[in-house]
């Protein structure tokens, strides 16, 4: 038996929860700082089995099983102590000690040498004559030699010369086929290489350590890309690429985005933490490791974010994460999903102009595992009929019963069948007296945005605007008189003097208002501060302008969108319906134009309260119009 440190056993143990490990056999109960489950070594039909990751035993009242992560495994999977200990290093992403006389150790050790090697011989061919075309592809693809290098790129040649170069090193055939490089051929004698004419990714463990390959073709032969075959080194399912990149400090959620080439434009445009899987789903090995390596946010939330396309095939593939999480939700931890633009990935994205701030923001959007659920449910619309919306509901209860954790399957169940309720509320039936705090909050303010101070104050004092604006100033309101009369009056000179094909200053124009109503001189006078201090610079006036109208349309739109739906809620009407669609397209419209991506799932998201909140710009106070009112100011509201 190999002799192991107590200190290395010490170390493994405690890189290790016990829960991880056990939940992968038996299905677990929180029960306080514990956790609970019937006993898997003996048969009971009430849980005495106890799971304990403070101290990291297991035991049970039953039948008196007792031990440690090790113990578990061993007894649960049959597996002898060196087995199980090497697994479980590789997990925690410890070396055995070189002393350990385990054959399996001497096994992993070469291999890692020996794929170190070939991972070298991959990159000096790199940038030989034969690596032309390899080097054109990575050139093409916007990387730059320095990030080639931190990823080892590299070439794998169309011959058998790696199979030669590992000899003369001294890693025999048989070695080279236990590492996943070579392959017996079955016409001649003798190996070939895996790898052939392809551009090289290695992938490496958390530490650093060459595992395991991808390669992309070069040519458009198919498949497009090839992984290196299951090692005792290399389990697809339980690596990650990118990980020995990753950057451990920053308090930032890990993306998790589809390919190898999606981590590395990441990592090259300042995404710090990005790991892909390996061609295959998120799986649950993944996912634990994922928490392992992720931070509680401000929310004290743990939660990787899954980047997917926006298409049908994303959509499939956000499904499957969300059932694989939802079957492993541990109280603080979570996934959560951000949905790219169709037919994108973060590498096509970052490649276009703009790319990195529209994937930033797509990032910020993410939505919550709970939402995803309660969206991709109703991705159809909100079933109209009994028999329909009964199948909605057993389906969001069929969810809420994947989660192992009774706390947070309780808590599903309450927020799924909340959001069901409301959603499918029948017709004519009344929201209760008491008005729940979301629509409360959802009542308009009583004295709303002042943008519009902004920009009539920008239109007296730059009378240029009324040329390139006119058509679209209708979309303002004037909710206060003084504002009204003076843009009334403003106007009708600004038309006359139109007809008479001259120009008019700021000046004639605060003139001309002060002799027909001379009332309005200090709120003239006030209209002039306020272009001061919020019209932003010179030379961005028009641009600031066209921002303040946009984000006046878009309120407008907001506001009706919201009254519809608190309408709709009361009462179902085809109208209203029909009206929440249009006026989802054409806040989807605005929102495109300000370079956000919103895809299926984030235009379905804007049904969420939260969303329809004002923003932090639109809250922010503005230097009040009448004298009367306190000349208190803070920030601009037309935002440059
Ligand atoms: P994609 O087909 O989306 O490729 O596969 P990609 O990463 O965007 O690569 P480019 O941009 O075309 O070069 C995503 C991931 O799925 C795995 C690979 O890990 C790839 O990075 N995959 C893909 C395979 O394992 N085999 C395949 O044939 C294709
Ligand atoms: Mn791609």
């Amino acid at each position: 038996m190999a002799r192991l440190s107590p200190q290395f056993l010490d170390t493994l143990r405690s890189r290790i929860t016990l829960s991880s490990q056990v939940s992968q056999h038996v299905k677990l109960a929180r029960a306080g700082r514990e956790y609970r489950a019937c006993c898997p070594f003996h048969a009971e039909k009430t849980p005495s089995f106890y799971v304990n990751d403070e101290k990291g035993f297991y035991h049970c009242f039953g039948c008196g099983a007792h031990g440690d992560v090790i113990g578990f495994l061993m007894q649960m999977t049959g597996q002898d102590f060196m087995t199980v200990v090497t697994d479980l290093a590789t997990i925690a992403g410890l070396e055995l000690p070189k002393t350990s006389p385990a054959e399996g150790t001497y096994r992993h050790g070469d291999l890692h040498t020996l794929l170190d090697a070939a991972a070298g011989f991959f990159q000096d061919c790199l940038g030989q004559d034969q690596g032309r075309q390899a080097r054109t592809m990575i050139r093409e693809r916007g990387i730059d030699d320095q990030t080639a290098k931190t990823f080892r790129l590299g070439y794998a040649p169309a011959d058998d010369s790696l199979i030669t170069f590992l000899c003369s090193k001294g890693f025999d055939e048989n070695r080279q086929v236990s590492a996943g490089i070579a392959k017996p051929s079955t016409r001649r004698a003798g190996h070939y290489s895996f790898f052939r004419n392809r551009l090289i990714f290695p992938i490496c463990d958390q530490r650093g350590r060459v595992v395991g390959f991808g390669g992309r073709s070069l040519d458009g032969q198919e498949p497009k890309y090839i992984n290196s075959p299951e090692t005792p080194i290399f389990a697809k399912g339980q690596q990650l690429f990118g990980l020995n990149l990753m950057d451990r400090s920053v308090r930032r959620p890990i993306m998790i985005v589809e390919g190898y080439m999606d981590v590395i434009a990441s990592v090259k445009h300042g995404f710090s933490r990005v790991l892909a899987p390996l061609g295959t789903a998120v799986t649950p090995q993944h996912l634990t490791m994922l928490w392992r390596y992720g931070h509680a946010d401000e929310q004290e939330l743990n939660a990787p974010v899954a980047c997917f396309d926006g298409d049908a095939a994303g959509q499939r593939a956000a499904r499957r994460l969300a059932s694989t999480a939802l079957a492993q939700l541990e109280p603080g931890r979570s996934v959560r999903f951000a949905f790219l633009p169709k037919g994108e990935d973060p590498d096509s994205l970052l490649s276009q102009a703009g790319g990195r701030e529209t994937l930033h923001a797509i990032i910020d959007q993410a939505i919550d595992l709970v939402d995803f659920v309660w969206l991709d449910a109703v991705r159809n619309g909100i079933p109209r009929t009994p028999e329909t919306r009964a199948k909605l509901r057993v389906n969001l209860a069929s969810q809420a019963d994947l989660i192992p954790d009774r706390t947070i399957k309780e808590l599903y169940s309450a927020t799924l069948m909340r959001q069901f309720f409301q959603a499918c509320r029948p017709s004519g039936e009344r929201p209760s007296s008491i008005a729940s705090p979301q629509s409360r909050e959802r009542k308009p303010t009583p004295w709303p945005q002042k943008r519009y101070v902004v920009l009539l104050s920008m239109l007296l004092n730059a009378p240029e605007l009324w040329r390139s604006f006119a058509d679209n100033l209708e979309v303002i309101d004037w909710h206060d008189a003084y504002c009204r009369s003076i843009f009334h009056l403003a106007a009708q000179m600004i038309d006359q003097v139109a007809d008479e094909e001259t120009t008019i200053t700021a000046q004639e124009l605060h003139d001309k208002i002060t002799t027909l109503d001379p009332s309005l001189v200090r709120a003239l006078a006030r209209l002039r501060e306020v272009f001061v201090k919020h019209s932003g610079p010179q030379e961005r006036l028009g641009q600031t302008f066209k921002e303040g109208l946009k984000q006046t349309q878009q309120e407008r739109l907001r506001n009706d969108y919201r009254d519809t739906l608190l309408r709709l809620e009361q009462e179902d009407s085809e109208h209203d319906r029909k009206r929440i669609s249009f006026l989802m397209a054409e806040i989807e419209k605005i929102l495109n134009e300000q370079n956000y991506m919103v895809t299926d799932y984030t235009r379905k998201f804007v049904e969420s309260p939260d969303w329809l909140e004002p923003t932090q710009t639109s809250r922010a106070n503005v230097t009040p119009l009448h004298p009367q009112d306190q000349p208190e100011s803070t920030a601009g509201i037309v935002r440059s």
